[in-house]
């Protein structure tokens, strides 16, 4: 399988996406579809604030690729009628990467600091400082002569995403006055994401077509425009421009995307558990090399998502497929099938 394929239904976005998404993007609170919790928490925060003139708390945002942290960053920063300055973990190698950021901040600007999980470990600490007390520490010299000169900054607002939560040292996490964790979308939320998206493109869609777009889109907004790009595509090459519920079946089963949003990969995965391994229980590794796959890719690409649309169970013998595969698969079980929700019951996972 040509990497291009699997891109259509993958979370994560490459740099020319990026690019696409930009243009995508809502700009206000209001525009911002969805996670309504989140969005009212947020609303609250920013709005307190403003009226104390003050800046607000920092700003933790944990949740899956492409379920809008970014564009949440862009627009806390856009609701304070503040800049946004931009970095990311990978970004701080030494804490002298954060120093040199931190000191050049003007007072009320949000820093968005993205995959901060992946931030080195000699920064974090002053990270907490400059959270807590904004100031940093900067060092001056080596060895025992070494002395740290504290240098005020201004104060400003952290806004930190991440998709690993649990990676964050808990004296991290403890410095954010507020978490907003993201959810994966209901259909009719990406349904109205996609339908804004359609008008930002300049694109006709349906409204059963969106529906449809809606749910293979795995419950994420990028993968849902990117869909609705490729539809687009196909209505422009093949049909008369307009995307219509036909248009976008034919284009997404052209793409191999089918109505629960799995493509040739997950159904390979599903089809060997099912027909080589009567639905399991079955080790990954097994069953990757079935499907002429490395472990780590079935592990990291295709299965979270199966597991969390309820197709594979993991349970301490193996992967088991559920009563809803062999449905979705148009399958009969044998009558000595393991199924993953019994099987999950009082299970432990496997590691
Ligand atoms: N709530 C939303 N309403 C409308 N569009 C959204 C929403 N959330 C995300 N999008 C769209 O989905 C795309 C991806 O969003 P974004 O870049 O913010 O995701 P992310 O969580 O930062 O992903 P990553 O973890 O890969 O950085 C953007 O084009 C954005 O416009
Ligand atoms: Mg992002």
């Amino acid at each position: 399988m040509s990497e291009h394929e699997r891109d259509l239904v993958s979370p994560e976005a490459d740099l020319d996406e990026r690019a696409v998404e930009g243009a995508l993007r809502p700009k206000s609170l209001d525009e911002f579809v969805g996670q309504e919790r989140v969005r009212e928490q947020l609303s609250l925060v920013l709005r307190s604030a403003q009226r104390r003139g003050k800046a607000p708390d920092h700003i933790l945002m944990s949740g899956g690729p492409g379920l809008g942290k970014t564009t949440l960053a862009m627009i806390i920063a856009a609701e304070l009628g503040s800049s946004l300055r931009i970095t990311s973990g990978p970004a701080i190698e030494r804490s002298g990467d954060l120093a040199a950021v931190l000191s050049t901040l003007h007072e009320g600007e949000v820093l968005f600091l993205d995959e901060i999980h992946r931030m080195a470990r000699p920064a974090e600490e002053m990270l907490y400082v400059a959270m807590e007390d904004f100031r940093v520490d900067v060092v001056v010299g080596k060895g025992p002569g070494a002395t740290a000169i504290p240098l005020d900054i201004a104060p400003f607002t952290l806004v930190g995403a991440t998709t690993r939560a649990g990676m964050l040292p808990a004296p991290l996490r403890d410095r954010f006055g507020f978490v907003a964790h993201m959810d994966f979308y209901r259909p009719d939320e990406l349904e109205l994401i996609l339908r804004r998206s359609a008008g930002l493109l300049g694109a006709d869609l349906a409204p059963d077509a969106a529906v449809e777009i809606a749910g293979r889109s795995r419950g994420t907004p990028r993968i849902a425009n990117r869909l609705l790009r490729r539809v687009r595509d196909y209505a422009e090459v093949r049909g008369d421009g307009r995307l219509t519920l036909e248009t976008a079946r034919a284009a997404l089963s052209l793409y191999e995307v089918d109505d629960e949003g799995l493509d040739r990969l997950d159904r390979a995965v599903l089809t060997a558990l099912l027909r080589r391994f009567r639905g399991g229980p079955v080790g990954l590794s097994t069953l990757a090399v079935s499907v002429g796959e490395e472990p780590e890719t079935v592990e990291v690409v295709a299965e979270p998502f199966l597991v969390r649309s309820g197709f594979i169970a993991r349970t301490p013998r193996g992967r088991v497929a559920t009563a809803e595969a062999w449905a979705h698969m148009g399958l009969t079980p044998p009558p000595d099938a393991a199924f993953g929700a019994g099987a999950l019951f009082g299970a432990a996972e496997e590691p």
